[in-house]
C-alpha cells in the first residue's frame, strides 16, 4: 500500500483549492437509502439546474450543493439542510426545490412551510 507522504503518490492539485470557498450557503442533500426512495436523485438535478440558472452554483456568494448519506431523520424526508442558518427542510419535489432555491438560497429568506416541524 502507498502511503500519502511517498513521492511516487501523485495527489492533483489546483491552487482555489488550497481555501475556504467563499460560498453564503452550503447545503446538504441526503442521498440515503430512504430519501433517494422519495426522489432525492431526481431532487439533486432539480437543484443543480435551478442554481446555474441563477448562476449561483460554485462562486463566491453562491452555493455549495454537497449530497450526504443518512441525515437521520428518514421518516421526514427527502431532507434538505442549508448552512449557516442551520435550516432543515422536507423538499418534496421539484416545485419546492425551485421555491427553496428562490427563495432561500437567492432571496435569502427561510421557507417557514418547508421546514422540517418535530413532533414529540
Ligand atoms: S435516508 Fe435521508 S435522512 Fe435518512
Amino acid at each position: 500500500m502507498t502511503e500519502p507522504s511517498d513521492p511516487q503518490t501523485v495527489v492533483d492539485s489546483h491552487p482555489d483549492w488550497s481555501h475556504i470557498p467563499e460560498h453564503a450557503h452550503h447545503v446538504f442533500l441526503c442521498t440515503g437509502p430512504r430519501c433517494t426512495q422519495r426522489g432525492a436523485l431526481q431532487l439533486w438535478k432539480k437543484l443543480r439546474r435551478q442554481l446555474l440558472e441563477h448562476q449561483r452554483i460554485e462562486v463566491p456568494g453562491g452555493v455549495l450543493l454537497t449530497r450526504t448519506h443518512c441525515q437521520f431523520p428518514c421518516n421526514l424526508g427527502p431532507v434538505l439542510t442549508v448552512y449557516p442558518q442551520a435550516c432543515w427542510y422536507r423538499v418534496s419535489n421539484e416545485a419546492e426545490a425551485i421555491r427553496l432555491v428562490d427563495v432561500h438560497l437567492v432571496g435569502g429568506e427561510i421557507v417557514e412551510d418547508m421546514l422540517i416541524r418535530e413532533r414529540r
